[in-house]
C-alpha cells in the first residue's frame, strides 16, 4: 500500500446553488461551430461544455454578496450602496474620490476623455483591448514600454508585467514629457499571461513620472491577484498582508479604473477611482452623460452592494491561495505532458503558445484563432484567441498589428470549476496537442471596425 506524501488544500467553500452543465456531440460543435463563424466570442453559451472564455463577470457569488443583492438601495440618487462601495473602495485601495461605471471600460472612456489631449502619448506595461481603443478614440497613441521578456513566453522572470524603466524614459525625452497624457500601469498584465508587476518597478515609476510631473493610472481590474504576486515573489513583502500591499501599490498611481467583473467577484460593475479633486469634478460631470447619475454610474444599487461585499471576500488569502491554485494546477499538467505554455503560470489564465503548439500555421492564418476553434471542436470547452485577431490593426497604417505572442486563453471563473473539471480541460488540450500537425489555418470572411475580435468571421482553409 502506498502513503499519501502530502496534505492538500481545497477550496474555501462549499456549493450551495449549482447550475447544470450540457455536454454535445462532435457533429453538434462543428455544425455550431461553422455557425459561429470559428469565432468562440460568437458561440451561444448553452452549447458550451466547460467555458473559460473569460473570467469576466462569470464568477459565482458568496451568499453574503447575494444577501446584499437584496439590500439594494435603488434610489436616483444618493443610494446607501454607493456610499458602502466609496468607504470600502477607500479602505482597500486607498483613493480619494470615487465614480462608478457600468463597467472597466466605462472608467476608462472617462479618464481617457478628461487626460488625453489629441496628439498625446500614453506609455504604459503592454496594451489591452478596450483600454488600448479608449486611448486611441481620445486622439492618443500607446507606447509598448514593458520589459522585453514581457514578450517572451519561456522567459521564467518573476515580475513579466514590469516596466522597462529605460524605454519609458526613452519615451518621454522622445516626444516630451507634456506630451504624455499619463502613463497606463496595468497589474496584473493580461496580454502577457496574467503577469504581475512588482512592488519595486512601481516605486521606480513612480520616482520617474514625478520628475516629470507625469501622472499615473492604474488599471486595477486584477491588482489583488498582483498583490498575491508580490507577497509570493518579492522578500520584503511575505509578512506583509494583501491589503496592506494592495494599499501601496495604488499609492504609487495617481489614479486607477477597475472592472469589478474580475477581483472583486461579482457579475457586473466598475469604478475609476481619482486622487485629485478637479478631475474627479470632470469625472463626475460626464459620468452623468455616458453611464448614469454620480452615484451609481450605471449601475443598480444591488450591484454596488455586491461588489462592495466582494471586496472583503477578494482580499482573502484562502481565496486567492485557491483560485491562483487552481490555474497554477492546470498549468503544471500541461506543462508535464509537453504543451507548450506561456511561463510563469499567470495568475487568471493558463495561455498556450499556439506559435509552439501549431508552428506550420503562419501568423496570417491566425494559430491562435484556429487553436481555440479546434479545442472546442475536441470537447466542448470554451477557450479565447489572445493574439494577432485581438492586436487589431495600426490605427494609422490600417495595416495588422503582429504581435510577438500568439496566445490561446484558457480563463478561469472565480469559484467556478472544480478540480474534475481542470482534469477535463487538461485532457482535451491533450487530445487536440496529439493531433496537431493535421490542423490547418483559417482566413477571415468578415471583419468588424473596432475590437474585431468579439465579432470577426472566419473560414477553415
Ligand atoms: N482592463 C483589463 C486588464 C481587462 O482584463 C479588462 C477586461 C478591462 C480592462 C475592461 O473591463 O470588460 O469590465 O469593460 N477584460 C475581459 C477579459 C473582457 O476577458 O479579459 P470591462
Amino acid at each position: 500500500m502506498t502513503k499519501l506524501t502530502k496534505r492538500s488544500w481545497a477550496e474555501p467553500f462549499k456549493i450551495k446553488v449549482v447550475e447544470p452543465l450540457r455536454m454535445t456531440t462532435r457533429e453538434y460543435r462543428d455544425e455550431a461551430l461553422r455557425e459561429a463563424g470559428y469565432n468562440t466570442f460568437l458561440l451561444h453559451s448553452r452549447d458550451v461544455y466547460i467555458d473559460l472564455l473569460t473570467d469576466s463577470g462569470t464568477n459565482a457569488m458568496s451568499d453574503n454578496q447575494w444577501a446584499g443583492m437584496m439590500m439594494g438601495d435603488e434610489a436616483y440618487a444618493g443610494s446607501e450602496n454607493f456610499y458602502h462601495l466609496e468607504m470600502q473602495m477607500q479602505r482597500y485601495y486607498g483613493y480619494k474620490y470615487l465614480v462608478p461605471t457600468h463597467q472597466g471600460r466605462g472608467a476608462e472612456h472617462l479618464i481617457s476623455r478628461i487626460l488625453i489631449k489629441p496628439g498625446d502619448f500614453v506609455p504604459g506595461n503592454m496594451y489591452f483591448t478596450t483600454t488600448r481603443l479608449h486611448q486611441e478614440l481620445a486622439g492618443g497613441t500607446f507606447i509598448d514600454v514593458i520589459i522585453d521578456e514581457a514578450h517572451q513566453p519561456e522567459s521564467l522572470h518573476p515580475f513579466k508585467g514590469n516596466i522597462d524603466i529605460q524605454k519609458l524614459a526613452d519615451a518621454i525625452k522622445r516626444v516630451g514629457a507634456e506630451h504624455i497624457s499619463y502613463v497606463t500601469v496595468a497589474a496584473t498584465v493580461n496580454m502577457a499571461g496574467g503577469q504581475p508587476i512588482s512592488m519595486q518597478n512601481l516605486r521606480e515609476i513612480r520616482k520617474l513620472t514625478q520628475q516629470h510631473g507625469i501622472k499615473v493610472v492604474l488599471d486595477a481590474t486584477r491588482a489583488i491577484e498582483n498583490a498575491w504576486f508580490i507577497k509570493q515573489r518579492e522578500p520584503e513583502f511575505a509578512q506583509k498582508s494583501i491589503p496592506e500591499i494592495l494599499h501601496e501599490m495604488c499609492s504609487y498611481t495617481d489614479a486607477a479604473t477597475m472592472s469589478g467583473k474580475k477581483d472583486l467577484l461579482v457579475n457586473i460593475g466598475g469604478f475609476l477611482a481619482l486622487n485629485d479633486f478637479d478631475i474627479f469634478e470632470e469625472a463626475r460631470n460626464l459620468v452623468v452623460v455616458y453611464e448614469g447619475l454620480h452615484t451609481y454610474g450605471g449601475l443598480a444599487g444591488r450591484d454596488m452592494e455586491a461588489m462592495a461585499r466582494g471586496m472583503d471576500e477578494a482580499v482573502q488569502e484562502d481565496h486567492i491561495r485557491a483560485r491562483i491554485g487552481q490555474v497554477e494546477y492546470v498549468g503544471e499538467r500541461l506543462l508535464s505532458i509537453g504543451v507548450p505554455i506561456v511561463q510563469p503560470i499567470g495568475g487568471h489564465a493558463v495561455f498556450l503558445d499556439a506559435k509552439r503548439f501549431l508552428p506550420q500555421i503562419q501568423q496570417v492564418e491566425f494559430p491562435a484563432q484556429t487553436l481555440a476553434a479546434e479545442l472546442y471542436l475536441e470537447s466542448g470547452v470554451r477557450t479565447m484567441e489572445r493574439g494577432i485577431v485581438s492586436a487589431g490593426r495600426d490605427a494609422k497604417t490600417g495595416e495588422h498589428h503582429f504581435p510577438k505572442l500568439e496566445l490561446v486563453r484558457l480563463t478561469f471563473p472565480r469559484r467556478v470549476y472544480t478540480q474534475a473539471h481542470c482534469d477535463v480541460v487538461t485532457e482535451a488540450v491533450e487530445a487536440v496537442y496529439d493531433r496537431r500537425e493535421s490542423i490547418k489555418g483559417m482566413r477571415m470572411s468578415y471583419e468588424p471596425k473596432y475590437l474585431r475580435f468579439f465579432q470577426a468571421r472566419f473560414d477553415r482553409m
